[in-house]
């Protein structure tokens, strides 16, 4: 054990002394980095003053030597954008970046060690590995694209951006439409037809439906567009408010003008609403009794709770709770819209099957 974990730690700092000579000497390569520090009116006095001061004019390795004999004791230098030492603005990200760590291993210890010990055990089938090895990758690609979000309320502004904020809510939904897909795959389906030829492919609309009205309403909360035009049906005493274009060019306004992007999700709730009410009427008329028809009920109370949902965080002014619910709501919507769908196209065909006699 003690073996291994010093075979470890030496690997480590193997890796950490690798890291550091392709970091520094990828600096050099596109340059001198005087170069990239200086303003663009600065003379050559200027620069030669800034290298000598820094040091850049020794050579590359005695450059290297000083800088890890600096961080050996702790000093990384100071930051050129902030003017505060690098070690401070490292400890300030640190507990976000621990939080973002630990919740990536616990993500990867819970669904990649179990997936890998099925695996190896020969109790996942073959044609499940490439799906449920997509959704363990999406789940990595989610943890970088949290940190790309994150680090846009790190810099000039304090909240992020709507448009990381919309990615990221849309990508989490994939990873839970994957395993909602997969989920209702591998369960039991009755053996009803379709209501309709239609049927599934409005299933699809639906879920598709959905997931465009979650990035919208994640554009409203990253805009705070929900703080104001606190009123229902009418939004700025219309139908329709004015002002809806005011930004130019004019399709900017439907990304960053909180009218136009509270309107729209309004729109999007609507629509969706009208397409599952058809839906369920549709159903319950060409095939009542089934297993089907019932799920075009319950899709349709999801939604108009949802709505309900919406409704009242707008008018109370986004109550933290509230709006917590209409979040979670939409995922609720969301999964069911997933699971209706694929419960269109019949149980996975299983490699192995078990018979039980009595
Ligand atoms: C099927 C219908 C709906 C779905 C799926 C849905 C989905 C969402 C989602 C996912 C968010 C939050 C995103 C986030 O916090 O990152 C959101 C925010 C919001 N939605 Fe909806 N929504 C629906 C209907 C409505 C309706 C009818 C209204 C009001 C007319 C509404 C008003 C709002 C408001 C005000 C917010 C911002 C809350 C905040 O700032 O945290 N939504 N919506």
């Amino acid at each position: 054990m003690l073996g291994w974990l010093l075979q470890r730690v030496a690997q480590a700092l193997l890796v950490i002394v690798a890291m550091s000579l392709v970091v520094f000497l990828g600096m050099h390569a596109i340059g001198n980095p005087a170069d990239i520090l200086l303003a663009p009116d600065a003379t050559q006095a200027d620069r030669a003053e800034l290298i000598a001061q820094l040091g850049l004019d020794r050579p590359l390795w005695q450059q290297y030597l000083s800088f890890a004999g600096s961080a050996l004791q702790g000093d990384l230098g100071r930051s050129f954008v902030y003017n505060v030492p690098a070690v401070t603005l490292i400890l300030q990200r640190l507990p976000a970046t621990l939080e973002l760590a630990i919740a990536a291993t616990a993500f990867s210890v819970i669904f990649g060690v179990p997936l890998l010990f099925f695996v190896l055990t020969g109790r996942v089938e073959r044609k499940l590995w490439l799906p449920l090895a997509g959704i363990f990758l999406l789940g990595g690609l989610q943890g970088a694209i949290g940190w790309w979000m994150v680090s846009s309320g790190l810099e000039a502004r304090t909240d992020v951006s709507q448009y990381r904020l919309a990615t990221h809510l849309v990508t989490a939904c994939l990873i839970f439409a994957a395993c909602m897909w997969f989920m209702r795959a591998l369960s039991p389906h009755s053996n009803e037809p379709p209501p309709t030829r239609y049927s599934a492919k409005l299933a699809g609309l639906i879920a598709f439906m959905a997931l465009f009205q979650i990035y919208l309403g994640a554009l409203v909360a990253g805009l705070d567009a929900g703080l104001s035009y606190n009123t229902w049906p009418l939004m700025d005493g219309a139908v329709v408010p004015s002002d809806l274009f005011i930004q130019s060019p004019a399709w900017i306004n439907f990304f960053e003008n909180p009218k136009t992007v509270q309107f729209v999700h309004r729109l999007g709730a609507y629509a969706i609403f009208i397409v599952v009410a058809i839906n369920m009427i549709v159903s319950l008329r060409a095939a009542p009794q089934t297993t089907h028809a019932r799920r075009s009920v319950v899709l349709f109370v999801l939604v108009l709770i949802q709505a309900i949902l919406g409704i009242s965080t707008l008018l109370l002014h986004v109550p933290l709770d509230l709006a917590l619910a209409h979040q979670g709501g939409a995922l609720v919507v969301f999964g069911f819209a997933i699971a209706n769908w694929r419960g269109f196209y019949g149980e996975l065909p299983r490699q192995t099957s078990i018979v039980v006699r009595d």
